[in-house]
């Protein structure tokens, strides 16, 4: 997609209230990915942890590493897209302290993130300090964060009790203090993000949290249909692609086996004279 670079203080300012259009944002972890998502329009390209079960077959989230994310953002930096990357720093990258959380945060700036996303609210303040501090720019996520699917006990929605609520707003209003530009609110009820929404002056990105938020956010694969298993109430399928990608490998093997595939003018020729004595 052409047109100016998407930057931090850009999304940052990018409120519904004050007449700014909604947030897209989508996640890529491949160079294919995010050509598909910038040339698509996108504001933001999240290198998201989602990674660990979309792409690498892992169950949840919790065993990609630093490394992992590194490399998959260096691949969707050299697309150099227009819209804004963000990376996910994964579990165990900054909770330990504030100075992994900046050693962890460089690299994945170091290989081409111009900001991270980090799961929590009030017990990961000193750590989005620490970042900000350094110069690099921190998204905040709340409510279902699937780093935490142990603690919670599953893939459940949060905020469901208004002290639940209350609890998270708070903490949305300190991890803005702390100077995150915009946070991931994730499966909460719609009147929860609303309020959200309305007290926060950095913009909120929904995903399963309703229309009220100043953007949306979906998985790449879950978009297009290329996921595979449970399908959470919050995903919108606008293709099938892996029905369809299906149905093309079908077709290949078929071509194969019944000796249709290549046809000559997919198979490179020589001149027939200059054979015509060829033995080996
Ligand atoms: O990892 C991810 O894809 C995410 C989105 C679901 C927000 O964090």
């Amino acid at each position: 997609m052409s047109g100016e670079k998407v930057s931090v203080p850009q999304i940052r300012a990018q409120k519904v209230s004050s007449g700014q259009p909604p947030i897209a944002m989508i996640t890529a972890y491949d160079a294919p990915g995010a050509r598909i998502a910038d040339a698509s329009g996108v504001d933001v390209i999240l290198v998201g942890d989602s990674l660990a079960m979309v792409v690498l077959g892992y169950d949840d989230t919790l065993s990609v590493t630093v490394e992992d994310m590194a490399y998959h953002s260096a691949a969707v930096a050299r697309t150099k897209p227009r819209a804004l990357i963000v990376t996910d720093m994964p579990w165990m990258s900054y909770h330990t302290g504030p100075v992994d959380a900046v050693i962890n945060g460089a690299k994945l700036i170091r290989s081409g993130a111009e900001a991270v996303k980090l799961e929590g609210g009030r017990s990961r303040l000193e750590a989005v300090k620490a970042l900000v501090d350094s110069e690099i720019p921190v998204m905040g996520h709340l409510g279902l964060t699937p780093q935490s699917v142990h603690a919670f006990g599953g893939y459940s929605v949060q905020a469901k009790t208004k002290e639940a609520a209350k609890r998270m707003l708070e903490d949305a209003v300190e991890l803005q203090n702390a100077g995150v530009f915009s946070i991931v609110l994730e499966a909460i009820p719609q009147v929860v993000a609303q309020v959200a929404t309305k007290v926060l002056s950095i913009p909120t990105i929904g995903i399963g949290a309703g229309l009220d938020c100043d953007g949306q956010v979906l998985v790449f694969h879950d978009a297009l249909g290329l996921s595979f298993g449970h399908k959470p109430k919050f995903v919108r399928r606008y293709a099938n692609l892996a029905e369809e990608s299906v149905k093309a490998i079908e077709s290949y093997v078929h071509d194969v086996k019944m000796r249709q595939f290549p046809s000559a003018e997919e198979t490179y020729q020589v001149n027939q004279v200059e054979f015509s004595d060829f033995t080996f």
